[in-house]
Parts: C-alpha cells; sequence; structure tokens
C-alpha cells in the first residue's frame, strides 16, 4: 500500500496563480516603499511657541472662530486664515486685530493679546497650506460650493 499523496505547491498552486501573487507581491513593495519615502508623511509636526499657545487660548476667549476659519472649517462671516499672516505680513495682520475692518469688529485687544495672537497666527501658516497646492490633494474638499440638491 502506498502512502496518502500529499498535494505538492506545484498541484495546489498554478504557474497562473503564482504569477498573480508575484504581481500584487510587487504591488505592495512598491506602495509600501512609496508611502515611506513620501515626503508629506515624514514632514515634522509644526510646534507651537509659549506665546503661539498663548495667542490660541485668545483666540478661542474671543471666538474667533464663529467669523474665521483654519483649513476651510469654521465660520463664514470672516476669511479663512490659516495663511493670514504670509499673505498680509505680521503687521497689517495685527493692524486689523487692532482696529478692525469692514464687518470685522474692533475688539479693543491689549497690544499684547494682539501681539500673541498675530505670533499663533504665524505659527499656525506653518502647520500647512490651504487651500493645499500640493500633491497629494488636500484633505479637505473644496467649500463656498452649493450642497447637492439645494
Ligand atoms: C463678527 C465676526 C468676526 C470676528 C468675531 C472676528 N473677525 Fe476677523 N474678520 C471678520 C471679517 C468680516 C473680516 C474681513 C474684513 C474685510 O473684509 O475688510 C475679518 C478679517 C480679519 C483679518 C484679515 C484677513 C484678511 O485676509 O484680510 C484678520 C487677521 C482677522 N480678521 C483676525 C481676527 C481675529 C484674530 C479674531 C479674534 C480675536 C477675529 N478676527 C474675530 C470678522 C470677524
Amino acid at each position: 500500500m502506498s502512502a496518502p499523496k500529499t498535494p505538492s505547491a506545484d498541484d495546489s498552486i498554478s504557474r497562473w496563480n503564482r504569477r498573480i501573487l508575484a504581481t500584487l507581491a510587487v504591488g505592495f513593495v512598491v506602495m509600501s516603499a512609496g508611502v515611506f519615502l513620501d515626503t508629506g508623511v515624514q514632514q515634522e509636526a509644526a510646534t507651537f511657541s509659549p506665546e503661539g499657545v498663548t495667542g490660541k487660548r485668545i483666540w478661542l476667549r474671543e471666538n474667533c472662530m464663529v467669523c474665521h476659519q483654519f483649513y476651510g472649517m469654521g465660520g463664514y462671516l470672516g476669511p479663512d486664515l490659516t495663511n493670514v499672516v504670509s499673505r498680509l505680513g505680521s503687521e497689517t495682520t495685527a493692524w486689523v486685530i487692532r482696529n478692525g475692518r469692514g464687518s470685522m469688529p474692533n475688539l479693543n485687544l491689549p497690544e499684547e493679546d494682539i501681539r500673541s495672537l498675530t505670533i499663533f497666527l504665524e505659527e499656525m501658516g506653518e502647520t500647512g497650506t490651504f487651500p493645499q497646492k500640493t500633491w497629494p490633494p488636500g484633505w479637505f474638499p473644496p467649500v463656498h460650493q452649493p450642497l447637492p440638491g439645494s
């Protein structure tokens, strides 16, 4: 009596199956390399200075978010402020916070609060760019577009 035949690799995985497996394995390695080499993934996280953190507290206390957005999220009376300092410069940014402009109210803040807020906005701008202009495309959908069905 001969021993029962055990299936060999050749029997259970056909030549075509092995080709498909090899293609998937190569694809996995290439995609993994792409993910790990992506500079967006390796980029160092921006940190806030103590004065920037104070500025953030004032930002929350004054409810700036009611009218403004970071990364497209927030209230819509005023503009997105993610990169406001690189757009206007620190002096003009501080000037608008100090005096108000158009529908932006003058909040009568002390100079040190205006300074901390400006530093907070400056450091906020270093966390990224909005709207994103780079690949991979942004996490955030385009804003200011009508909702479907409205
Ligand atoms: C009541 C709504 C409202 C609140 C609250 C508010 N803002 Fe504004 N802000 C606006 C509007 C509206 C504008 C645009 C003004 C214009 O068109 O001239 C603006 C403009 C600005 C600008 C200039 C932006 C640009 O691109 O020109 C800065 C900086 C700014 N606000 C900072 C702040 C900060 C900091 C706070 C909180 C301390 C704050 N805002 C609170 C409504 C508001």
